[in-house]
């Protein structure tokens, strides 16, 4: 299928708490709505031809959150991707999880490996979910890993590219995003893709994560369009 749109898009999936807020519900309400928006969000994005949509679920920063609401969060993965992996499976979607897998749950571990298996030969759409995903975290692991390969003599100690450090982070089979975006109005990255982010472009929307979907989508996509991504070069000659 030809397609306009970008090939990476990544999201910054935010304003579950405030949603809710807004509706006099618990917080946890807000999480589960937003279950139901990355839904839309999938089937949306692969419509649109998108090849990779990556969305920040959990973040090593949200363990400081009250118990149950941690617990709302990690139904992310047990409302969606386990009880949808059937049809995820159909769709062709293939899913991978990205981000510290020491201090999840058994159960929660059972469900990435068992999505991450069951899904790996899909191609129409590349899911990843970043869950206990902390930018800084991710390149502190790729430095250990790598240190590791140097002392065991599998890397060569020295000389090192950007591209040859990627092949050390969690995203080591996607391209960087071309688009991220950020729900909610909210404008700053919180540790989301650090390495990856160099050089998207960044969208920021006044909605709602729970509101997210098909319209907001192209609406974010439109705008990725209007950008002149430059990489450092000079970009147009000046008149
Ligand atoms: C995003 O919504 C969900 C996650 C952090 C996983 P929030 O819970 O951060 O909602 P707000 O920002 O408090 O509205
Ligand atoms: C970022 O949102 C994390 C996720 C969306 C998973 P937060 O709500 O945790 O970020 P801050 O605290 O507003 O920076
Ligand atoms: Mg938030």
């Amino acid at each position: 299928m030809t397609s306009n749109a970008p090939r990476h898009v990544a999201i910054i999936m935010d304003g579950n708490g405030r949603w809710a807020k807004q509706r006099n519900r618990p917080r946890t309400f807000g999480h589960r709505e937003g279950v139901e928006a990355l839904k839309r969000t999938v089937e949306a994005a692969g419509d649109m031809g998108v090849r990779y949509l990556t969305v920040f679920g959990f973040s090593t920063e949200n363990w400081t959150r009250p118990p149950d609401e941690v617990s709302a969060l990690m139904d992310l993965l047990r409302l969606y991707v386990e009880r949808d992996l059937d049809k995820l499976v159909k769709e062709g979607v293939r899913v991978r999880i990205i981000g510290e897998r020491s201090g999840l749950s058994e159960d929660i571990l059972g469900i990435i490996r068992r999505a991450e298996t069951r899904t790996k030969d899909n191609d129409k759409l590349n899911l990843t979910i970043a869950f206990n995903y902390g930018g800084q975290n991710e390149i502190i692991r790729a430095a250990q890993k790598y240190a590791e390969d140097v002392k065991h003599g599998r890397a060569p100690e020295g000389a090192m590219t950007p591209d040859q450090f990627a092949g050390y982070l969690d995203t080591r089979d996607l391209p960087d995003p071309d688009l991220i975006i950020r729900t909610s109005g909210e404008k700053r990255i919180s540790n989301f893709l650090l390495w990856q982010a160099a050089y998207a472009e960044l969208v920021f929307t006044e909605t709602l994560w729970p509101d997210f979907g098909l319209e907001p989508l192209r609406s974010a996509i439109e705008d990725f369009h209007r950008r002149e991504r430059r990489y450092g070069g000079a970009g147009d000659p000046a008149p």
